[in-house]
């Protein structure tokens, strides 16, 4: 099987559109799933790092990240804790994956692990320092901590879904 691994451009969105759209319901609680408007909006916006994967000229991964923005990230209310944290991120040093998911069918087969290590050293060449995200027990945590990932806290319920989500920092210092 082959595998396409390639960065988004912001151009990109309308040939995208409906394979990117079809990760929300498929891949993600409901309670975390974006809209078309709003996906839209952080995929064509700048500073963005996003790769995908292709097989077959569908996508069937995705990972997005983008600077943390701390005005946004402060206020809602899925962060509980996340101020008395800040010091250590309070900078444009850091940013946050907002998106990481592969089509079920497509799982175990190393295209989310192909994805991180794209994401991880687009970031550490654009200078951030610390990558942070919430990830679930499993796959999404198993990845993070082959990449050095160090578990900060968990979230009960994150975000409603009834299931416990780990903050993770990867420290991209520390990533060869
Ligand atoms: C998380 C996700 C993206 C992983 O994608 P994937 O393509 O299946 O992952 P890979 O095949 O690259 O597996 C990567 C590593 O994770 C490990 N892994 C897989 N399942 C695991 C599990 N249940 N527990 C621990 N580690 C696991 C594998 O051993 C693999 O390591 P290896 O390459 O050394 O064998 C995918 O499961 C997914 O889309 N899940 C739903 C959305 C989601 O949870 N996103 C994360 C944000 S919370």
């Amino acid at each position: 099987m082959e595998i396409n691994l390639f960065k988004f451009r912001s151009e990109d969105w309308d040939r995208f559109e409906v394979d990117l759209m079809n990760f929300e319901p498929v891949c993600y609680h409901q309670n975390l799933q974006w809209s078309k408007k709003y996906k839209k909006e952080l995929f064509t916006s700048l500073d963005v790092i996003i790769f995908l994967a292709e097989v077959n000229h569908r996508v069937v991964g995705e990972a997005h990240c983008s600077k943390l923005d701390f005005r946004d990230f402060c206020d809602v209310e899925d962060f509980p804790g996340i101020k008395e944290l800040l010091p250590r991120y309070e900078s444009n040093e850091t940013c946050y994956q907002n998106a990481f998911g592969v089509l079920p069918g497509y799982r175990g087969m190393g295209i989310g692990r192909l994805l991180k290590e794209a994401t991880i050293h687009e970031a550490k060449k654009q200078g951030f320092r610390f990558l942070l995200g919430h990830a679930r027990e499993g796959a999404a945590i198993g990845i993070n901590k082959k990449f050095g990932a160090r578990i900060i806290r968990p979230y009960e319920d994150f975000g409603g879904t009834g299931t416990t989500h780990y903050l993770y920092e990867i420290d991209l210092k520390k990533v060869k």
